[in-house]
This record gives C-alpha cells, structure tokens and sequence, in this order.
C-alpha cells in the first residue's frame, strides 16, 4: 500500500452524490460517469488513490503534467509560508516570488527573455498570439501581418483562439464558426500517416515545403507566425523528424515571423531535455508553458518573449506599447513560489535526465508489443510515448473506438491509467503515455506488461 496523506474518513457515497448532482464535468459523458464512479483522494509519486483505497499507476500524469510526481509535502509548505506573508497583489506591481520565477525561466531558457505569467496553457498561447499582433503592429506599422500558422491535428487550448490555431476538427466542430481566418492550417508532421503519402528521409521535408507554400499563398505581408509544439502530444505523440523545427525556424526568419514554440506539454523534462525545443537548437521568439512549471500543483503558467520582442513593448508611457492586457491572477505569488520549488526539486532530482534514460527504457518495453499485429507504430522522445493501433498494418485501418475504449478500460481494471489520443479524424486509435518522471523502471515493466496483455485479450492475439 503507497504511503499518502489521504483524509482520514471519506464518505464515498455522500461525495458522488453532491458530485453527480452539481458538477458539470469536462470531457466525460455524466452518463459513463454515472457508472464509473472515480473518487481519487489521495496520491503520492505515481500512485493514486481512490476512497475504496483502490491504487492506480498513472501513466498520464493526470492531464500529461505532474511531471516531479504527486505528494510533495514540502509544496504546502511553501505555499503555507508564502499565503501568510502575502497571499495576493496584482502583479502590475512586482512581488518577491514571482520576480524569483521569471529569474530562474529565463535562466533555464538562455537568459534573453522576459515572462509573462497567466494561470493555464490555454492562456499561455492566447497571451503569446496577443503579444503577437502587437509586436507587428509596433514593427511593421505600414503592414498587416496577424495570422499564424498551426498545424491540422495540433492542440493549442480551449479558448477560441486557442482552438481556432489547433487543428483537430472534432475539438472545434461544436463551436464553430469560431469567426475569424487569423489561424491558417499546414500538414503536420506526422510520419506515420504521412499527409502526403511519402517516407523520410526522401520526402525531403514536404511538411516544411507545405509551411512555404502556404506563406507565400497567404500572402508573406499577411502572416505573422507560426505556432508548432516541438513533440505533437495529442495527436498520438507525433515525433517530427530531427531538422523538422530547424527549416521551420528559418523559413520564419525568412519571411520575418514569430517562433511560437508551445512548450506547454513538452517542457520541463518530459521529452527528456528541459525544453522540448532544445532537441534540435532553434531560437523561439515566444514560448508557452504550463503543466510542467508547477507540476499542477497551483495554476500557474507563463508566456516568455526573447528580449527582441520584449523591446517592441518598452519605452515612454506616452508611447503606449506596454501590454495591452491584464489577468487578476497573473504573477500570483502563492503559485508562483510553488512553481519555483517545483522546478528546483526537477533540477536537484536530474528528473530531466531520468526521463531521457528512463524514457528509452520505455520505448524498448513499448517496441516489444510490436509482436501484435495489431500495433501499427511505436513512438516517443523521453517519458512521452505513444503506441498506435490498427486494424492492419499494410492499410493502416485505424483500431475502432469501441476496441480503443476496451483497451483502456482493461489496464485500468489492471490498476494502470493509460490515455488515448484524441479529437482527430483517426480517432483515438493511439494510447498515449506521459508519466510523472519519477516512475520507477518496475512501473514502467508494469505498463508494460498490462498493455501486452490488454492488446493481446483485444485482438485475440492477431
Ligand atoms: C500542447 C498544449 N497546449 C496547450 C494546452 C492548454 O493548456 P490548458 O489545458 O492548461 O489550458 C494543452 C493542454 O493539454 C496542450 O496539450
């Protein structure tokens, strides 16, 4: 039994029944959940528990972000210690952790940037397309430049910007029109299932050409950036080719946009570097991050400029090129000092560096379900994996959703929480995998193990 500081008494039944008769859930049908009642009250590294003290291996890290693991008492600690001496101003002013975060992010992301703090993902990528519009309103005041260019399959956040940059039809369908054309969509590089039917290394990079074409059929004058998430998560954990973000960079120099790297899955060591970007050394001009900033402990996330935009925002008041905007709990300074722990604790633990090694590690227990059938693909970069299902390899046939579901639903019955790709015209045909990055090698053979026999009870071993 894991060791958690569960509350002593949990009245089950009284809790599901305020839940079910008051929440509104994101995401799940109320009807499933009416049936599959998950009331998790404690948890601790990577275990959860739920109030029948049932435990739970999460192989997602809640939503792919508790990347130092659950239980860090010493976070309240932190959180305790700051409320009591301020517990909130607005951060038009400075406060002490805040200033101590913004300090050590940039640090980590090279030391020429300033950072901008909001409280999630979503609003990470709007605050950078905000910064955005401004920036090339201040630089190129003869010109129109405001769209950005995202990828099809992309996932960017819920607001309606945020969607209208991400790519993914089933996400979008339902709020839709999402009124306007400022978000330009170009093929993904997702080489499994190719957009344009070729193989690296001899498609040349068509992914890139298509980024090209589109600029130049936007018109260059009109577009002010691309937005692109180094590792694509929720698709199914799309691995771009090595030079894939290299000629993304310099087609932005080339036509004078804006790097939007969306770190907000990728960061904080998940991919096995800090960065996502750092797998292959280009500059960003904005970077979104979030979950793994403060491991989900608070909400806290962050929109960091290089100084070159930063200098598009300064000078005389009268001027007016401040940011144009303001959030109540931007820079909170509770969140804050807990996000400062969090990432001292990832850099003292080398969890970086645990989840590169640890992240091959998996990869190899993962290649080994190649000998279903049935898996079509292996793929991952650190602790982010993902294993693709199909129906046949040669056609590709996506695994149906029903199968898909079954899948899931067994390895949680095994007591391991896997996630599945999402929102896409494939259909959550992949099961995904971003642990916290203190998993131990024997949870990873665990996950392992259930995922072979989960696939195996699925196909019959075909
Ligand atoms: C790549 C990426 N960007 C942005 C977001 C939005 O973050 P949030 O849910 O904190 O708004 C997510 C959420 O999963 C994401 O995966």
């Amino acid at each position: 039994m894991t060791t958690t500081n569960a509350p002593a008494v949990i009245d089950r039944a009284a809790v599901v029944q305020q839940d079910l008769g008051s929440v509104l859930h994101p995401a799940v049908q109320h009807k499933l959940l009416e049936q599959q009642q998950l009331v998790i009250v404690s948890a601790k590294d990577s275990t959860l528990v739920d109030a029948n003290g049932t435990e739970y291996l999460d192989g997602m890290a809640g939503l792919w972000c508790v990347n130092i693991g659950y239980g860090r008492t010493e976070l309240a600690d932190v959180a305790a210690t700051q409320m009591q001496s301020l517990a909130y101003y607005p951060h038009t002013a400075m406060n002490v952790p805040a200033a101590a975060l913004a300090t050590k992010v940039n640090d980590l992301l090279g030391g020429d940037n300033h950072v901008y703090f909001v409280n999630s993902g979503s609003e990470a990528n709007e605050a950078g397309f905000k910064f955005t519009r401004q920036y090339m309103k201040h630089e190129h005041p003869g010109e129109y430049r405001y769209k950005t260019i995202g990828r099809y399959l992309g996932y960017h956040g819920t607001t309606l910007s945020t969607l209208a940059a991400g790519g993914m039809g089933d996400r979008k369908m339902k709020f839709e029109p999402l009124g306007n054309n400022d978000f330009v969509h170009v093929a993904p590089p997702y080489c499994y299932r190719c957009p344009f039917g070729l193989t690296y290394p001899s498609c040349e990079l068509a992914c890139v050409k298509n980024i090209e074409a589109t600029i130049q059929g936007e018109g260059p004058e009109t577009v002010a950036a691309v937005i692109a998430e180094p590792v694509m998560s929720a698709i199914g954990v799309a691995v771009p080719p090595p030079e894939y973000l290299v000629e993304v960079e310099a087609l932005c120099r080339k036509y004078g946009l804006l790097l939007h790297i969306d770190e907000v899955i990728n960061g904080f060591g998940r991919t096995g570097k800090l960065f996502g970007f750092q797998h292959s050394g280009v500059q960003p001009d904005i970077v979104a991050l979030a979950k793994g900033i403060v491991s989900a402990y608070l909400p806290i996330a962050a929109t960091v400029v290089r100084n070159r935009v930063f200098e598009s925002f300064y000078g005389d008041p009268a001027a007016n090129r401040q940011v144009n905007q303001v959030n109540t709990y931007g820079g909170h300074p509770v969140a804050a000092a807990v996000a400062l722990r969090n990432i001292e604790i990832l850099l003292e633990e080398h969890l970086t560096e645990r989840s590169a090694e640890n992240g091959r590690y998996l990869l190899d227990g993962l290649n080994t379900l190649r000998q279903h059938a049935c898996v079509g693909d292996v793929r991952g970069l650190g602790l982010l994996a993902a294993v693709e299902l199909v129906l046949d390899r040669q056609s590709k046939a996506i695994m149906p959703g029903p199968q898909m579901q079954q899948l899931v639903d067994y390895c949680k019955a095994q007591g391991v929480i896997v996630g599945r790709s999402m929102g896409t015209r494939f259909n959550g045909n992949c099961i995904t995998l971003a642990p916290p990055l203190v998993l131990t090698r024997a949870e990873i053979d665990r996950i392992v193990q259930v995922l072979d026999k989960g696939i195996a009870a699925l196909t019959g071993n075909r």
